[in-house]
């Protein structure tokens, strides 16, 4: 008897010992159900983000894809200039009208033939220009001296926005000059110079007119006999490029300077008319104008002791 009523009791208590255990299981169910529900929601929401992001990077990978299109349009538009085509036969002045035009700058037509008139009649070989741009003045001088044993041709010019405004002109003047896509005309110059053949005679000097008067100036001895001056048009560049570097245009020979007219190339012009002699001065239309002066032998020692002490001393400060 006792041992049936143990194994009743036994059993009783087994029973209520799996009911506990089923609730307890049932309650951690309920539990990692509401867990998973949980989770799951995050799994979504993580997955709306990731979806979200996916389509930023679509977008976003789409505008680089029209960034990286512009950006290839323009670099086969800058590698490309136009092309410049010289006249196979002529003189000097048929190949200079029939390619002026096609290149960018300023120069008259008028004033490209003088210009080619004095390098022709010039008895040197070194030019140089200060202020480049697109080689409207430069190329025509190179092509009056590319039957010139020797001949060579500086094109100093930086190609800067920010150089070209480094000294304030007018406002519309330097916001102009700060917006010009001179990287472009510097390709249309390169690309004009290898059209009209004469790579084997222009150089770039590819610097502001102060830094490349350095190197000319460790170039002992170095002198022009046709300098070009038409770089900054701001008053204290433009007087300090012509005191600067008439010291190496060689005796007797020639500084062209551009714009003679302006207000702020007043006392560059002023300068050169003190201390050269005046071959011309040409004023067109326009408001275009320039001079070109002869520098005077440089006289004896004994005869200006004070010019060279100012000199030497100036050498050895
Ligand atoms: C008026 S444009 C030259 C025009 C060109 N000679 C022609 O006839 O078409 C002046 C040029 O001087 C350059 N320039 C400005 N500041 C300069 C500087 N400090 N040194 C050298 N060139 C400079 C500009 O970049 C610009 O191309």
């Amino acid at each position: 008897m006792s041992g049936l009523m143990d194994r009743a009791f036994g059993s009783e208590a087994d029973a209520a010992e799996v009911k506990d255990s089923t609730a307890l299981l049932e309650q951690q169910a309920v539990m990692y159900q509401a867990m998973l529900a949980e989770h799951e929601a995050t799994i979504r929401e993580t997955q709306a983000v990731v979806r979200a992001r996916e389509a930023t990077v679509r977008e976003r990978e789409a505008v680089v894809r029209e960034r990286e299109a512009e950006i290839s349009a323009l670099r086969a538009g800058r590698d490309a200039p136009g092309r410049i085509t010289p006249p196979s036969g002529g003189d000097l002045g048929d190949c200079i009208r029939a390619v002026l035009p096609q290149l960018d700058g300023w120069c008259t037509l008028r004033k490209a033939l003088w210009l080619a008139e004095l390098v022709s009649n010039m008895s040197g070989t070194r030019i140089g220009e200060i202020g480049v741009y697109g080689g409207k003045s430069l190329i025509p001088m190179a092509l009056a001296a590319r039957n010139r044993p020797g001949a060579m041709v500086y094109a100093i010019e930086p190609w800067s926005n920010s150089v070209a405004v480094e000294q304030a002109t007018s406002a519309e003047n330097d916001q102009w000059w700060r917006e010009v896509d001179l990287y472009r005309i510097k390709l249309g110059f390169v690309s004009a110079i290898m059209d009209c053949g004469l790579t084997g005679m222009v150089k770039l000097i590819e610097l502001p007119s102060d830094e490349a008067r350095r190197a000319f100036h460790a170039m002992q001895g170095y002198r022009f006999d046709l300098l070009h001056v038409d770089g900054s048009h701001a008053e204290g560049q433009a007087l300090a490029d012509v005191k600067n570097w008439l010291p190496l245009v060689a005796p007797g020979g020639i500084l062209v300077l551009d714009d003679i007219g302006w207000d702020s190339v007043m006392k560059a012009r002023d300068y050169l008319r003190e201390n050269c002699d005046v071959i011309s001065e040409i004023v067109e239309e326009n408001d275009v104008s320039y001079g070109a002066y002869r520098t005077r032998p440089v006289p004896a020692l004994a005869a200006q002791p004070e010019a060279w002490a100012a000199a030497l001393s100036e050498v050895l400060a």
